[in-house]
């Protein structure tokens, strides 16, 4: 049986307010990214995911939606999406739309429907609760961002709500089974609409024991949301897949869950939860040989027995880009050998192909409660300042070197970070085994990982030096990619260069 598209696809990750802008507003917007898919068909990627579009006041930048079913009108109009999905849709490419299922907007309608009265029908779609007394919230959860409680008290109802973010974001309750139908239909107006699946925001977060019970005493300060783990939120997993996989074409969910692979192996279910979940330990990992390994053999040992298919991240909205982690480029680009030919689906962050650095966002320019301005900096597509944005300042400032580092720059550029994507991508279409093929460990060198992929007669084999240093090791053969400029199709011996990855042909 032919695997699934998403087990073999690339899935690259769009920040929409800062991938292209063509209204000249200095957000980018739909129409901006339609008009750069040329960018994506030549890299090779199969599918692009969208950060959140919907409408929104922007307190967490589309995090908190106000209207799942259209577009906000910064980023442009419904017929601006229908135009990106049939544009993408013609070139082979798969869309999938960012899902906020556990907190709404406060000015969600929803939300003020709830808060207008304790009698509202829809009161009991959020989390409200009296107070523990003398002032004190009902728990003693702790909000993401704002390191406070996870509680705003309502002076017009004398209640206290749950929100795990922002105070504009509050939790939606979805043991309401009418909260649950409701998001359903949502699911549906997008499916209908053609959309190959969903990205689900903080995904685990849903299910919650209605007694709401205190976090440990250890606990209090750190956001509530990293530990929550309730079984319920598998039942309602299983009932959203059954609606995901009652539309024909293989649509496909991919869940946030920030917790260890144990725990986010669990959320594939059985074959009935997420079809993918993030694998967030390579973004958290230091440059390491020995790190990389354990990790590795870690989401292995907890996927492979349970067929779950893994994901690998290296960058993403809320963290800081690799190039920045890593602090070299020679590193950043042997990481991008590994998360394109480990076994599993990748998910690229744009900009990341270019080896863009954090930009410098400081004092009175920081914009977002989260500190995460630095990785979400736009796109520099062109050499000369503006850089392809052309019209009002940019929304937050370009990231360093971003004349040498744009799209124009690069394109001509075999040695370029870009080509190196865009061979690894070529690579990886050539190649059922690196798209779907086995892994198994091979004998490195000291700071040097070599595993091979490997599908019937198709065999690749990929060694990767996390060290400044040449090393060698004891495999060879023709060097189909290299993170080195200039070495491909070229013999290998079993030297490495400082830094070097390769994927080898043998
Ligand atoms: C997820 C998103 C993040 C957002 C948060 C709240 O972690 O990736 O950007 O702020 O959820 O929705």
């Amino acid at each position: 049986m032919a695997l699934p598209w998403w087990q073999s696809a690339v899935v690259y990750q769009i920040y929409p307010r800062s991938f292209a802008d063509a209204n000249g507003d200095g957000v980018g917007d739909l129409r901006g990214i339609a008009g750069r898919l040329d960018h994506l068909a030549w890299l090779g990627v199969d599918a692009v995911w969208l950060s959140p579009i919907f409408r929104s006041p922007m307190a967490d930048y589309g995090y908190d939606v106000a209207d799942y079913r259209d577009v906000d009108p910064l980023f442009g109009t419904i017929d601006d999406l229908d135009h990106l999905l049939s544009e993408l849709h013609s070139r082979g490419m798969r869309l999938l739309l960012d899902l906020v299922p556990n907190h709404t907007s406060s000015q969600h309608p929803w939300f003020a429907e709830s808060r207008s009265s304790r009698a509202s029908p829809k009161r009991d779609w959020y989390y409200w609760r009296d107070g523990g007394g003398d002032g004190e919230p009902p728990n003693n959860w702790t909000a993401a961002f704002t390191g406070k409680r996870a509680w705003t008290f309502d002076e017009g109802t004398g209640q206290w709500y749950l929100h795990s973010f922002l105070p504009e974001q509050p939790d939606l309750n979805w043991g309401n089974p009418e909260v649950e139908a409701a998001m359903h239909d949502v699911v549906r107006v997008w499916l209908d609409r053609g959309v190959d699946g969903f990205r689900i925001d903080v995904v685990d977060l849903i299910g919650k024991d209605p007694a709401l019970p205190d976090d440990p005493p250890e606990r209090v300060g750190h956001p509530h949301f990293l530990f929550h783990d309730d079984p319920r939120t598998h039942d309602l997993l299983r009932r959203l897949r059954a609606v995901i996989d009652s539309y024909p074409g293989e649509r496909v969910t991919v869940g946030e869950i920030s917790r260890p692979p144990r725990r986010v192996a669990a959320y594939y279910g059985d074959h009935d939860e997420l079809h993918l979940a993030f694998n967030f330990a390579p973004l958290l990992a230091p440059w390491d040989a020995d790190t990389w390994h354990t990790m590795i053999d870690v989401t292995r040992s907890t996927l492979d027995p349970v067929d779950a298919w893994p994901t690998w991240v290296l960058g993403n909205h809320d963290q800081q880009r690799p190039r920045t982690r890593y602090g070299t480029e020679g590193r950043a680009r042997a990481a991008a050998v590994l998360l394109l030919t480990l076994r599993g689906t990748p998910f690229l962050y744009a900009g990341d192909e270019l080896g863009l650095e954090d930009a410098i966002v400081a004092g009175d320019q920081v914009l977002d409660p989260g500190g995460r301005d630095g990785c979400r900096a736009p796109i520099p597509w062109e050499i000369d300042p503006p850089h392809g944005w052309n019209g009002a300042a940019t929304w937050l400032p370009f990231p360093p070197h971003a004349d040498v580092r744009s799209a124009e720059a690069q394109r001509p550029d075999p040695a370029s970070m870009l080509w190196l994507h865009r061979d690894l991508l070529t690579a990886r279409r050539g190649s059922d085994a690196l798209r779907t093929g086995s892994f198994a460990w091979l004998d490195g060198a000291d700071g040097v990982l070599a595993f091979e992929r490997a599908s019937r007669a198709d065999r690749r084999v990929v060694v990767v030096s996390f060290v400044d240093e040449p090393r060698r090791v004891a495999h060879q053969g023709t060097i189909e990619v290299s993170s080195a400029a200039g070495r491909s199709g070229q013999p290998f011996d079993g030297s490495l260069l400082p830094d070097e990855a390769v994927v080898l042909a043998v």
